[in-house]
C-alpha cells in the first residue's frame, strides 16, 4: 500500500494540500495554500482542487484524504456553517472520488487534524483520558479523543451563546473584525474554555489551526485547571490528518 497520501484540508477561507508521508507524519512537499471560492459550492471547490492537483501534483496516482468544515457521516455531509448550503446532504465522497478519478476518503477538518496531532504530536496527549482538540480558524472546529480513541464529530464551535453560535464570538474571523487585542481574545477563549470544562472536564485541550503559532501572545490569559497546549503539527495538522485519514480507511 502506497505510503505517501495526499491530503486536502478545505477550510472557510484557504484549501491547503501536500502529500504527506504517513509513517513519519511529515509533508513530503511544499503545503500548497490556495484561496477557497466564493460562493464555495462543490463545482467551484472541486475545480479549484482539480487545477491545484494539475498544476502541483500532475504525477500523483494513489487516494485522495480530504478534511471538509462539516459534520460527516458516512461520507454525507449533514452540516454547512461557514461554506455553501449546497454541500448539505451531499455525499461528498461519491462526488469527489468521481471528480477526480480516484478513491476521495472525506471527514470533519477538526477530526483529521486532531488524528495528526494524536498520532504525531506531543506524546503525553495520547494516553492522556479526554483530550478535546480545537481549531480556531474561520469557525471553532473540535474533536474529541479518550485514551488515543476519536469520538467523531463533536460541534463544539456551536454551542450556543448571546443568541448565536459561540465561533462567532471567538474565531479567528471574530478577533479579527472585532479588532480585538490578543489579551482580549484571550480573555474570551478562557471563559469558552471555563465552559468546556464544566460540560466535559477534560485533561487537556490542545489549540490548533492557525493561531497555534500564536499561542504566546495570549496563553497569559489561559486559567484553567488542566494543561492547555498549542497543536505541535501547528497548521499542518489538517493536511497530514486528512492523509493518514484515507491511508487509515483503505488499510
Ligand atoms: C463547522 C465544523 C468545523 C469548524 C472548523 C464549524 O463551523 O461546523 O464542522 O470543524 O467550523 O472548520
Amino acid at each position: 500500500m502506497n505510503k505517501e497520501i495526499l491530503g486536502i484540508d478545505i477550510g472557510g477561507t484557504g484549501i491547503k494540500m501536500g502529500i504527506t508521508d504517513i509513517v513519519t507524519g511529515k509533508l513530503l512537499t511544499e503545503r500548497y495554500k490556495f484561496l477557497t471560492p466564493k460562493p464555495a459550492t462543490p463545482e467551484s471547490v472541486s475545480m479549484v482542487i482539480k487545477s491545484a492537483i494539475q498544476e502541483r501534483f500532475p504525477d500523483y496516482q494513489g487516494p485522495i484524504g480530504c478534511g471538509f468544515p462539516a459534520i460527516i457521516k458516512n461520507g454525507i455531509a449533514l452540516s454547512a456553517t461557514n461554506v455553501d448550503k449546497s454541500w448539505f446532504n451531499l455525499n461528498l465522497e461519491e462526488y469527489f472520488s468521481q471528480e477526480l478519478n480516484t478513491d476521495v476518503y472525506v471527514a470533519n477538518d477538526a477530526d483529521v487534524a486532531g488524528f495528526a496531532e494524536i498520532n504525531f504530536g506531543d506524546e503525553q496527549i495520547r494516553d492522556e483520558g479526554l483530550i478535546i482538540f480545537l481549531t480556531v480558524g474561520t469557525g471553532i472546529g473540535s474533536a474529541f479523543f479518550y485514551n488515543g480513541v476519536m469520538i467523531p464529530n463533536s460541534e463544539l464551535g456551536h454551542l450556543w451563546y448571546n443568541n448565536d453560535i459561540y465561533e462567532r464570538h471567538i474565531s479567528n474571523v471574530a478577533r479579527k473584525n472585532e479588532d480585538l487585542t490578543w489579551n482580549e481574545w484571550g480573555q474570551r477563549l478562557n471563559t469558552y474554555l471555563k465552559h468546556l470544562n464544566r460540560l466535559f472536564s477534560p485533561n487537556m485541550v490542545v489549540i490548533g489551526g492557525g493561531i497555534s503559532k500564536k499561542f504566546n501572545k495570549f496563553s497569559d490569559e489561559i486559567d484553567l485547571p488542566f494543561p492547555v497546549i498549542p497543536a505541535s503539527l501547528q497548521n499542518e495538522a489538517g493536511v497530514v490528518g486528512a492523509s493518514v485519514y484515507a491511508y487509515d480507511r483503505t488499510k
